[in-house]
């Protein structure tokens, strides 16, 4: 039986919410949309329009894997973060929206044609350093990563954004290989879940997405405490840092940058309301007079 778009997309989400999917009728539009190749409009403005065999089979494989818990992102291979599109491989993090508060926060007092060079600790597929670079086209970014294979996923996302001239990539255990180079702007999104929470997550991040872009230690702090003074060496007197946290981690981070010896150390909230970016800067030069 041919089955036309509106047909599929009200198929799709009985299936998925019949399999206890979350959020099924976001993932069966999303589905539907790739496996037609028709947009969010078409099914709205065309909803007659038939599936071809070769895609309702598409469509069937992906609901599938969607019911094994197989995130969206895996299976389209892609996912919108802030106003770029990245490819995104089990190698690397899907981007979240929470992350777009680092991204918001940082834009605010980046001047548009400021030539600010970028430090992005975790790069991992480009999130936070490709989506700043595109907004300021005088920027150029350093993304630094410890896994081989999320640079690789980074790498492919600058070039195809057309970025890849203003993007240097670099494997390295957070600052280790940076050895005095200094930036205007560090940004980080490192893991920071505890170890005992990670047993608890959703199927789609606990079995599909890297455990090394997720784990922070016993507490999840394991990674701030490195970060936050190393943070602090490599910028620039007056520089700025912005870097993602846990939603109950505000006063544990703040004083660990407070105690490196940041300035101006506050809080963000994300569109949730909760708090997910400590934010500061290190102290400018004295100048004379
Ligand atoms: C939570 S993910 C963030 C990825 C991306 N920045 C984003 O916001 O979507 C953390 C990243 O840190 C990387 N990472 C973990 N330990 C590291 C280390 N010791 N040095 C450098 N990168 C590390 C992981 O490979 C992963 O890509």
């Amino acid at each position: 039986m041919t089955l036309t778009l509106v047909q599929a997309w009200g198929r799709a989400k009985a299936r998925l919410e019949a399999s206890g999917i979350p959020g099924p009728v976001i993932d069966a539009r999303l589905l539907v949309e790739a496996a037609a190749e028709a947009t969010r409009v078409d099914i709205v403005t065309d909803p007659y329009r038939a599936l071809t065999p070769a895609q309702e089979a598409t469509l069937d494989d992906y609901l599938s894997r969607r019911e094994h818990r197989e995130p969206v992102s895996h299976i389209l291979g892609r996912k919108g973060f802030w106003k770029i599109m990245l490819n995104v491989t089990p190698d690397v993090l899907t981007p979240r929206p929470d992350t777009e508060t680092v991204v918001e926060y940082v834009l605010r007092d980046f001047p548009e044609h400021a030539p600010w060079s970028i430090l992005d600790l975790g790069v991992g597929s480009g999130a936070i350093l490709l989506a700043l670079l595109a907004e300021r086209p005088a920027a150029r970014g350093l993304g630094v990563d410890v896994s081989e294979e999320a640079l690789a996923v980074a790498r492919d996302n600058a070039a195809a954004l057309g970025l890849a001239s203003r993007v240097a990539l670099l494997r390295g255990d957070w600052t280790t290989g940076l050895h005095d180079a200094t930036f205007d702007l560090v940004v980080s999104n490192p893991p920071y879940i505890a170890s005992h929470v990670i047993e608890t997550l959703e199927p789609e991040v606990r079995d599909h997405e890297p455990r090394i872009a997720l784990e922070g230690g016993a507490d999840g702090l394991d990674h701030y405490r490195i970060l936050a003074p190393e943070i602090l060496r490599v910028l620039k007197p007056g520089g700025r840092f912005a870097v993602e946290i846990g939603y109950d981690q505000k006063v544990a981070v703040e004083d660990l940058f407070r105690v490196a010896g940041a300035e101006g150390v506050r809080t963000l909230r994300d569109l949730s309301d909760r708090d997910r970016v400590v934010a500061g800067t290190k102290k400018a030069l004295e100048t004379g007079g």
